[in-house]
C-alpha cells in the first residue's frame, strides 16, 4: 500500500529530474490511455497528478515521490496527432532521452487501452523498447468500460502480438482508475521491486 505521495518536480530535461538515488517506475502510453489517472488511482489522491478528457494534457517529466522510497512518474502520451510535427519531435526526443539515459528506472509500465485491439503505435513501442532494452511490463486501462470478456480477449490479442515479438509474454496488469481494479496487484508488483 502506498501511504505518502507528493509532486516533486517537472522537467523537459532529464538531465534536471531528481538525483536518481531511488528505484523509478514510468507510465507511458498514447495519449489519453489514462497515464495521470493511474498516478492518483494508485496513490489514492484524485488531485495528484492533472487528468483530462482531451488527449496531450501531460507535456512533461513529471516526478512523485512515493513514501520516501521510490519515485513514480507521469510522462506525456505518443501519438497523439493534434500537434504540429516540431513539437511531436521535441516530445519524442526528450521521452526517448528520458527512458535510455534515466538509469534508476526500473521498469516502464507501458499502457494499454484494454478497449481495443492491438494498435500499431503501441506495438511498435514495445519494439522499440525491447530494442533499447528498457525493461517495460503492460498495464491495460479502463477494464470498467466492458465486460470482462471483451477486456479479456483484447488482452490475449495484445500478448499473441507481443509475444510474436518478444517470443514471450510481458509481465501485465488489468485495471481501473474508476473501480481500482488491479491497484493492489500492481502496487505489490512495484514494491516487491523496490525491495530488491
Ligand atoms: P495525456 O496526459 O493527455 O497523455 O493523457 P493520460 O494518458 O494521462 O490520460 P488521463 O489520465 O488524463 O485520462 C484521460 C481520460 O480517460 C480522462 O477523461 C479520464 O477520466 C479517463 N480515464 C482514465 N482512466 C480511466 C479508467 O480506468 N476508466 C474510465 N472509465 N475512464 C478513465
Ligand atoms: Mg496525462
Amino acid at each position: 500500500m502506498i501511504k505518502k505521495a507528493s509532486f516533486l518536480i517537472s522537467n523537459t530535461d532529464y538531465k534536471k529530474c531528481p538525483a536518481p538515488t531511488k528505484p523509478e517506475f514510468a507510465f507511458i502510453g498514447r495519449s489519453n490511455v489514462g497515464k495521470s489517472s493511474l498516478v492518483n488511482m494508485l496513490t489514492g489522491n484524485k488531485n495528484l497528478a492533472k487528468t483530462s478528457g482531451k488527449p496531450g494534457k501531460t507535456q512533461l517529466i513529471n516526478h512523485f515521490m512515493i513514501d520516501d522510497n521510490w519515485f513514480m512518474v507521469d510522462l506525456p502520451g505518443y501519438g497523439f496527432a493534434k500537434v504540429s510535427k516540431s513539437i511531436k519531435n521535441t516530445w519524442e526526443k526528450m521521452i526517448s532521452d528520458y527512458l535510455t539515459n534515466r538509469d534508476n528506472l526500473v521498469a516502464l509500465c507501458v499502457l494499454i487501452d484494454s478497449r481495443l485491439d492491438p494498435q500499431k503505435i503501441d506495438l511498435e513501442f514495445i519494439t522499440w523498447c525491447g530494442q533499447h532494452e528498457i525493461p517495460f511490463i503492460l498495464v491495460f486501462t479502463k477494464s470498467d468500460k466492458q465486460g470482462k470478456s471483451k477486456t479479456f480477449a483484447n488482452v490475449a490479442k495484445f500478448l499473441e502480438a507481443a509475444r510474436e515479438i518478444f517470443g514471450e509474454d510481458p509481465q501485465y496488469f488489468i485495471t481501473s482508475a474508476q473501480t481500482t481494479d488491479g491497484k493492489e496487484e500492481l502496487i505489490n508488483f512495484i514494491e516487491a521491486e523496490v525491495q530488491e
